[in-house]
């Protein structure tokens, strides 16, 4: 519901020089890069190398610059690195040759653009082409002004704002190449700043190997193809920027967003003593791509390792692709320790490596090539990783430290059009030049007029907007400040990744809840705001409601009802409270259970609780259950596990294994979870205690062998035993079991789990009073 203000993107200082000319002019400083800022005559320094503007004189660079505009604002959106580069851009409706004088060799090409608004200039309109002597580049390109995160081969960053740079490799036989943007026909194109490395190392064989292939090699006839750099991920690790990587200047990005699911890696890091495996890697990547790796999560405790590590990369079909996968040994000191199996798009592309042996030792750098082809239909490339062996021996492991993904062009082309047959591209010519025009007289005069009216008009709709559709009681933060005696840490009752949750009271004297988001939380006050509105319109005798909110300030409080037996896991083990009767622990699962099949088929239906567990299920004062921290934002970060990301969102030892492989997420996983808490009822045990051996740590798989060799009366609450009805047992074990299947569709649905329970309860009711039977 905020508006970002974006910072006046209208007003601002326009200057838009028309002009016409071609100029020569000096040698650059450095030989072999060419760094070119353009729509300018002005040079920047970024990252200590020099841009140099392409209207100022310049030998190594001619341009033609009839139809074409210099365009510059004095302050950009978004808040990119490169922000004075980005403020100037070269605008064109004819074709624009940049001609390039340099010896024939092997090049980056990388080209920069950062769409801004200027008059009439809308670059969601833009639609153009890039083409040299030999290769076609681009197609119809167009770069809108806020960038999908998916165009920008960006991860991590919001999906707006973010500069487009695409990489080329591409081989240059004579002494001038010329790179021609040629706008669609009726449309305009523009471009930010061109780079272009001369790379005398050798940076690709031709010979590599085809996955699914057994190990066999093709030729890839690189002397003519041309190379496009779809993805280049620092595994493990942060982003490597251009300046870090000193032979090419190369960005690195983070891999999680493309991984499947990010839990299955866990990040590995040591800087110690890396070398190159081999003398002539030494440029292929810098070092510190190797100081970080993702190896398998070590979740023994929960699925076994039977899992890949995969990542998911959109990219063009019809292409074949070059898939380097960088590895480096940072923990064993011999062979044999972590062997695996590499799969490209499903297809096994090798078997039984084993890193250190390949790469001749611990802290090694070293690659490998494969080559596969992506069909018509298929726009994602799958690269997997997995052990050879499900097992949980040592060698069951894998492990990456850099992937990149290159495109080849296919006879002479690496342009890629999604939606052929849209005629909808960007058509409004004539109406742009017009606007341009007068837009230059105008702008000068009315720029101020506008920005202002525009601010005005956005400020009146946030507050329009925000104090409406509220259902919650809404509180001040000193009303707060109050209840918990200004945030006392003495009166925290729950600590979590989202914050603390303090008890207060409030000046009605009732007892409250009082959950304060830190400042660092992932949540945004968006997220927060659609989470109150959901909030407050649950209402259910076995959810903990919500009372009111605070979002003063930016605070994101959300004040709940007060438990004041705190949750069911503190009444079961871990403290000194009085254990609860079997029909006591009956009913609360029968409460909770309620809770969660409400949330399931409820009128705001279809809510998924995802985070099913004893600490979740909180008891009033008497001992009625209620189900709390539904509802929540999918990004916020659970309890209890900050340390894994959290694209799969629940607990350890409550993880639907289904989920967690096949990111599915269903309504049955709550179902498994609840399964788990039913053992963790009869058991009074951890659902994860590592000091147990291995084959009982993990609750879940400990109870349901016990179960399935009918022991299960061997491992439950000591408290329990003589108090409880063998049958009533009996009867909620059989349900917990089938909770546990490991398909969701063989699970019973919340609302039979419920019948279940309450014929367990039953059963216990009758052995208590069996002079009431009839
Ligand atoms: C590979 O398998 C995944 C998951 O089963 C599937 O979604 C994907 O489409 C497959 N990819 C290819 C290229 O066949
Ligand atoms: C890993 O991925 C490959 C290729 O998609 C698949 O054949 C294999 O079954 C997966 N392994 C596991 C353990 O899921």
């Amino acid at each position: 519901m905020v508006v970002k203000d974006r910072g006046g993107v209208l007003g601002l200082f326009v200057l838009v020089i028309l002009l016409g000319f071609v100029k020569n002019g000096e040698a650059l400083a450095h030989a072999h890069t060419l760094l070119i800022n353009c729509g300018t005559n002005e040079n920047v320094t970024l990252d200590g190398a020099q841009w140099v503007g392409d209207s100022a004189p310049n030998k190594n660079i001619t341009i033609s610059t009839s139809h074409t505009i210099e365009a510059a604002i004095s302050s950009i959106d978004g808040n990119p690195a490169y922000e004075s580069l980005y403020r100037t851009a070269r605008i064109f409706s004819e074709p624009l040759n940049y001609t390039i004088h340099g010896a024939p060799g092997n090049y980056f090409l990388r080209l920069h653009f950062y769409p801004f608004k200027i008059l009439n200039f809308d670059p969601d309109q833009s639609y153009f082409g890039v083409e040299t002597c030999c290769f076609t580049l681009a197609s119809s390109l167009n770069v809108p002004y806020a960038i999908s995160q998916k165009n920008a081969h960006a991860s991590g960053r919001n999906s707006s704002f973010i500069a487009l740079v695409k990489e080329y490799y591409i081989p240059v036989q004579t002494n001038s190449t010329v790179i021609t943007f040629l706008p669609d026909k009726g449309s305009f194109g523009f471009i930010n700043a061109i780079e272009i490395v001369q790379v005398f190392d050798k940076l690709f064989v031709d010979s590599v190997k085809q996955v699914g292939g057994n190990g066999a090699d093709v030729g890839l006839d690189l002397q003519n193809r041309g190379i496009e750099t779809m993805y280049r991920l620092n595994i493990g690790g942060t982003m490597i920027k251009r300046d870090q990587d000193s032979s090419f200047r190369r960005k690195w990005e983070e891999d999680w967003s493309y991984m499947i699911n990010p839990d299955a890696g866990t990040q590995l890091r040591n800087t110690s003593r890396i070398t190159y495996a081999s003398p002539n890697d030494t440029s292929l990547a810098p070092l510190v791509v190797y100081e970080t790796a993702k190896t398998m999560t070590n979740i023994t405790l929960v699925v076994m390792r039977f899992f890949n590590m995969s990542w998911r990369l959109p990219v063009d079909p019809s292409f074949d692709y070059l898939i380097r996968l960088h590895f480096c040994e940072l923990v064993y000191d011999k062979s044999s320790q972590r062997i695996f199996r590499i799969y490209v798009n499903n297809k096994t592309a090798a078997e039984n490596v084993d890193i250190f042996t390949k790469a001749g030792g611990r802290d090694k750098a070293y690659h490998e090539d494969y080559v596969d082809a992506m069909t018509s239909n298929s726009n994602n490339l799958w690269v997997q990783l997995g052990p050879e062996a499900a097992s949980i021996d040592q060698g069951s492991d894998a492990a990456l430290n850099g992937l990149e993904i290159f495109k080849l062009s296919r006879d002479g082309n690496l342009g890629y059009v999604p939606n052929l047959g849209d005629e909808s591209n960007g058509k409004s010519n004539v109406r742009f030049w017009l606007g341009i025009v007068f837009g230059i007289v105008a702008i000068a005069g009315i720029g101020w007029l506008i920005i202002c009216v525009c601010k005005k008009k956005r400020t009146k709709d946030v507050k329009g907007k925000k104090s409406c559709g509220r259902s919650g009681k809404r509180f001040t933060l000193a009303d707060l400040k109050a209840a918990t005696n200004n945030f006392d840490d003495s009166l925290v009752i729950g600590v979590g990744g989202f914050g603390k949750v303090y008890k207060g009271e409030l000046n009605d004297g009732i007892l409250a809840a009082i959950k304060r988001s830190n400042p660092q939380s992932q949540q945004g006050l968006l997220e927060f705001e659609t989470e109150i509105e959901l909030l407050s319109k649950l209402r259910h005798r076995h959810l903990v409601s919500m009372i009111g909110f605070c979002d003063e300030q930016n605070e994101m409080i959300l004040i709940y009802e007060y438990m004041s037996n705190g949750t069911l896991r503190s009444h079961l083990f871990g403290g000194d409270l009085p254990s609860l009767s079997w029909k006591q622990r009956l009913e609360i699962c029968i409460g909770a259970a309620r809770g969660l099949y409400y949330l399931h088929t409820g009128s705001e239906g279809g809510i998924i609780h995802r985070d099913v567990k004893t600490t979740n299920i909180l008891l009033d004062g008497r001992f009625v259950a209620k189900m709390s921290d539904f509802g929540l934002s999918k990004s916020g970060p659970s309890l209890e596990h900050t340390h894994v990301s959290t694209a799969v969102k629940g607990s350890f030892g409550y993880l639907d294994p289904e989920y967690f492989m096949k990111q599915r997420l269903t309504a049955k996983s709550d179902v498994y979870s609840f399964g788990v808490v039913m053992f963790e009822v009869v058991c009074a045990r951890a659902v994860i205690n590592s000091s147990l051996p291995l084959e009982q740590i993990n609750l879940a798989e400990w109870a349901m062998v016990c179960q399935k060799k009918g022991i299960l009366e061997t491992i439950i609450d000591p408290s329990l035993r003589g108090n409880y009805s063998p049958k009533s047992l009996k009867s909620f074990a059989e349900i917990a079991e089938k909770c546990l299947a490991d398909e969701g569709v063989a699970r019973p649905t919340m609302g039979e789990l419920l019948c279940h329970l309450e014929y367990a309860l039953q059963l216990q009711d009758s052995w208590l009073n069996p002079n009431d039977a009839g």
